[in-house]
């Protein structure tokens, strides 16, 4: 197959260079020239390409494939949200209707699910997000979710779990810089995914994901921050964060969700088998080369 993938950054690298390995030709789209450099050094094709402006749209090729739209916001605010993930997925599908494209995947997030009860979320639980980025991407959603439906667009949307992998997993990058701190009592839970899954899960979605279907991409084990720290803690034999009242916490931090994220329509119905079906076994690898830099006195 002919795959491009747009905003190819830490989940679109490794995806194109798995593509890659299983025989199809891939091209890695993103704005900076550093970036396409990178694309270019793991044997992609680079493409400049600003998912907002139209008129690069236009001017794109439409022979490809399969399409993964894996932009991310570049921590901006709402306003780049609405940029980047509503007016991107327009130009998208109208690209999308004169080309001869056969799948579409959007990586949203699960930050859509508000829970804050705890309670086991599967993709039919109500995507009701009070925040206004959150709210954006529910809007992109709809927006791609409405004409896959009608069968006139072949979009399978993914709805991703905080990642972690190399050099990636905020909860443990500060835990190591001695930044992590656990609010309240630490019963909060967290929802992960190490981000080989998530290549996994996307390959999955191309070659059999159901156009119109969300599915979610999670591990298999949502995680309070008192149990994952204890973990952490005890392997590499340090201490425990410091507990703090959740109303000291910055603005941004409050409000948190609380609630399960169910992998099993992943697994059960896309037939994906996790790599890392929990955090012990995604963070076994970064923790043996804390513990080995340790011993030979290398500053992790
Ligand atoms: N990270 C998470 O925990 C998480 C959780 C849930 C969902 N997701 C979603 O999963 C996907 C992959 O995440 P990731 O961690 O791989 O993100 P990432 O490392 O930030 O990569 C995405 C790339 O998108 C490019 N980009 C940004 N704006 C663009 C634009 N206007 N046009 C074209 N390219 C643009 C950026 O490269 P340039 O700056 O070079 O353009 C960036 O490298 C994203 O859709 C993200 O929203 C991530």
């Amino acid at each position: 197959m002919k795959a491009l993938i747009i905003g190819c950054g830490y989940v679109g690298i490794p995806l194109g260079v798995e593509l890659a390995r299983l025989g199809h030709v891939v091209t890695g789209a993103r704005r900076s020239p550093a970036g396409l450099e990178k694309v270019r050094q793991a044997g992609l094709n680079p493409q400049a390409f600003d998912v907002c402006d139209e008129a690069v749209w236009h001017a794109l090729p439409t022979d490809f494939d399969w399409v993964i739209n894996a932009t991310s916001s570049s921590k901006g605010g709402a306003d780049q949200y609405e940029n980047v993930y509503v007016q991107g997925n327009r130009h998208l599908l109208k690209w999308a209707a004169r080309s001869r494209v056969k799948r579409i995947i959007y990586t949203s997030s699960t930050s859509v699910y508000a829970q804050t009860d705890g309670s086991e979320i599967d993709e039919s639980s109500p995507a009701e997000p009070k925040n206004l980025t959150s709210r954006v991407l529910v809007e992109a959603e709809n927006l791609l979710l409405e004409p896959a439906r009608s069968g006139l667009a072949p979009v399978v949307v993914l709805r991703v779990a905080g990642i972690y992998g190399p050099g990636r997993g905020h909860l443990f990058q500060a835990y190591l810089k001695g930044e992590a701190v656990i609010p309240d009592d630490g019963s909060r839970l967290s929802n992960m995914v190490h981000r080989d899954d998530v290549v996994g899960a996307i390959i999955a979605a191309l070659e059999r994901g159901q156009p119109g279907e969300v599915y979610n991409v999670v591990d298999q084990e949502p995680v309070s921050l008192l149990n994952f720290y204890s973990w952490v803690s005890r392997e590499l034999g340090r201490p425990m964060p410091p507990n703090i009242p959740s109303d000291q916490l910055p603005e941004r931090k409050r409000g948190a969700t609380h609630k399960r994220v169910s992998p099993r329509k992943l697994i059960k119905i896309l037939g994906y088998q996790l790599k890392y079906p929990t955090f012990r076994e995604g963070y076994r690898e970064p923790i043996d080369a804390v513990l080995m830099s340790q011993s030979t006195g290398v500053a992790q």
